[in-house]
């Protein structure tokens, strides 16, 4: 997993691991902020938890080799992105095409990128959500595997409403990673189709950890 910030998300992928609902195991958490919430929720569940170096600039990681290399090491299969706050390159996404899966606080393609539950709040949308999907070379784009709608009530603040697409987020990820996890499913134009196809393809080991 790739984590920036509280890891709350983090924490119920984790909840669903050890109950043996997630369709996986949590290996690893690959952070870019030292300090964050992430890496003390880490360290109280007992999963391993790293910092890899980030170089010179905010958005994105300047070398994405050391991030890869952790992985390879740990023969990882999937990575998930829980609220990583960088955008990623052809170092990280090519070797997990189709193997990388993204949450978003919105019901893309609405309000994509930084503070979306904000956005959809100031915008005055009557429904918003959020979104799991998996990662192109594109910011919160690719094919969606899951989404949950959130109404925004009357009197809602920017608060309590990202509270409830925070809560909808905990009740989404899990199963809709244990679906891409466990179920067939295929891609057609840009629609992840569950019910028939190879589901999730897992590369030679060779090709996969060389
Ligand atoms: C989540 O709301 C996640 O959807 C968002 O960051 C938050 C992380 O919270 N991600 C993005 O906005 C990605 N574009 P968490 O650290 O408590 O899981």
């Amino acid at each position: 997993m790739f984590a920036s910030g509280n890891g709350s998300n983090f924490e119920a992928l984790a909840a669903a691991a050890a109950t043996g609902s997630l369709g996986g195991s949590l290996e690893v958490v690959l952070c870019d902020q030292p300090g964050a919430g992430v890496l003390a929720r880490a360290a109280r569940l007992g999963i391993e938890s790293l910092t890899p170096p980030t170089g010179r600039f905010r958005s994105k990681l300047e070398d994405e080799s050391p991030w890869l290399a952790a992985l390879r090491e740990r023969r990882i299969d999937v990575v998930v992105l829980a609220g990583f706050m960088r955008r990623l390159h052809a170092t990280l996404l090519t070797p997990f095409a189709g193997r990388m899966v993204n949450i978003h606080p919105s019901l893309l393609p609405a309000f994509p990128g930084l503070d979306a539950i904000g956005q959809a709040y100031r915008h005055g949308v009557r429904v918003t959500g959020c979104t799991v999907h998996l990662v192109e070379d594109a910011i919160d784009a690719g094919p969606i595997v899951a989404q949950a709608a959130v109404a925004v009530h009357e009197h809602d603040t920017l608060e309590s409403l990202t509270a409830r697409v925070h809560e909808a987020e905990h009740a989404l990820f899990a199963p809709a990673l244990r679906r891409y996890l466990t179920e067939p499913w295929h891609i057609d134009g840009r629609r992840l189709v569950f019910g028939a196809g190879e589901g999730l393809v897992l590369p030679e080991p060779e090709a996969a950890h060389g």
